[in-house]
């Protein structure tokens, strides 16, 4: 791909909008859908009030209302599968997100698996995640975001965790972008502020990742600059919100920011991206599913940068990341920025912080053979990132 020669596509109509989530059924009734399967996590919808809100206007539309909760953040496989269940038992027309990423993924599985063919069970849609399946098609997706990170707001791909395998994998198919996502700034005023930050990460990593994978980053002048707005406005949303959570206006542009990070929008031209950092990170809520994706990003990204520098790989690229967002010279200047970044928002920037404990040699060679079963890494050779890479990338941290 070149800025010459690329496509781009995106339908999600996305609201962003104080007070907007209870809207959500009148996008559905407009549709002329008369059932929903609502989706929810473990209560924070319930405790900030949202769950209260959409309920009420689904009923006001005559939208018959079936209930999915206790998404796990790093969302778990039987969870989907339940929820396959209920569509296909009660014919449901539409899946209803109110929730962050892992939410939202769970639901791009089950609006698959809810159209499987009657000689399909409803634990096949693991085999889309193995690439033995092609998704061609998916119930609606109609959803309400509350926390901004992942960008499965505004994009096709869904990341399901299936414990047994301890594979937490990802596919993605047109079919997955959610028809309409509403995003209400103050809702995610109620976020812990760990969680924030979590978020502020996974987006600020979205972008690089795209655009890491780049040797010329002047060849693509646009998205390139277009992507160090994109980490500037993070990092400065990130700060203003530490002052003030409820910094609405710093809320709204972070928002904006996280859906773009990862609507396609930042690869535009870019080769694909790179993709390692966030397939280092899965390694780790397979091996403990409290791990939050963006506090392991953290940790892996800089060890990620070091060991492509230290063979030499990528170093203009580094150095105008550094230099353009953080100030400062080199990848040492990215790996510095990056992490005083992390500190001054008291995120974890070593796996031993993660974990909260030593992780030693044997449990860092376990994150690296649950690494190595990933079916693909792009933009290597064989399509896997080697191994004895992989296994410096894992020292490093
Ligand atoms: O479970 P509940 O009670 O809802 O609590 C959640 C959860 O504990 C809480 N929360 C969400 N909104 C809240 C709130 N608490 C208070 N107030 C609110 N307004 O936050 C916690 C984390 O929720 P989760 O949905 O897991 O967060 P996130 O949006 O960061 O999603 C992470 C998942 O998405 C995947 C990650 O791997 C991870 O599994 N990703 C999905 C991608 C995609 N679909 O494109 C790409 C990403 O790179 C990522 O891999
Ligand atoms: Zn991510």
């Amino acid at each position: 791909m070149s800025i010459t020669n690329f496509q781009f596509y995106n339908p999600t109509k996305l609201v962003v909008k104080h007070d907007a989530a209870p809207e959500i059924a009148d996008y559905i009734a407009a549709d002329n859908i008369k059932s929903v399967l609502l989706v929810y996590g473990q209560g924070s919808v319930k405790r900030i009030g949202v769950y209260d809100k959409v309920v009420e206007a689904l009923k006001y539309k005559n939208i018959t209302i079936y209930e999915l909760p206790g998404v796990r953040a790093n969302p778990e496989l039987q969870t989907v599968i339940k929820g396959i269940d209920i569509c296909r038992c009660h014919k449901i027309e539409a899946v209803l997100p109110l929730g962050g990423g892992s939410t939202y993924d769970s639901c791009k599985a089950i609006a698959v698996g809810a159209c499987f063919s009657d000689d399909i069970k409803s634990e096949q849609i693991w085999e889309c995640y193995e690439n033995k399946r092609i998704a061609e098609k998916a119930l609606p997706i109609y959803g309400v975001l509350t926390i901004s990170a992942t960008g499965s707001e505004m994009n096709n791909g869904g990341v399901v965790q299936n414990d047994a395998l301890k594979k937490k994998w990802s596919f993605d198919a047109d079919c997955l972008y959610p028809k309409v996502s509403i995003v209400d700034p103050k809702i995610q005023s109620f976020l812990p502020w760990y969680q924030q930050v979590n978020g502020f990460v996974d987006a600020f990593v979205h972008v690089v990742e795209s655009l890491i994978n780049i040797d010329e980053p002047e060849t693509v002048e646009t998205t390139y600059a277009y992507d160090i707005s994109l980490c500037r406005s993070i990092i400065n949303a990130g700060d203003k919100l530490q002052i003030n959570t409820n910094d609405h206006v710093a809320r709204a542009n972070f928002i904006w920011a996280a859906t773009c990070a990862l609507n396609y929008m930042s690869g535009v031209a870019m080769s694909g991206g790179d993709w390692a950092t966030h397939l280092l990170q899965h390694s780790m809520a397979a091996v403990d599913t409290k791990i939050s994706h963006g506090a392991g990003l953290g940790v892996a990204f800089p060890a990620f940068v070091k060991v492509n520098a230290m063979r030499g790989l990528r170093l203009k690229t580094f150095d105008r990341i550094a230099r353009e967002v953080f100030n400062k010279q080199g990848w040492q200047g990215l790996i510095e920025g990056f992490q005083d970044m992390l500190k001054r928002w008291g995120h974890p920037t070593t796996l031993n912080e993660l974990f909260g404990r030593e992780v030693n040699e044997e449990e860092r060679k376990e994150l690296l053979r649950i690494f190595m079963m990933f079916p693909l890494c792009l933009h290597y050779p064989d399509g896997k990132l080697p191994e004895d890479i992989a296994w410096e990338t894992y020292k490093a941290m």
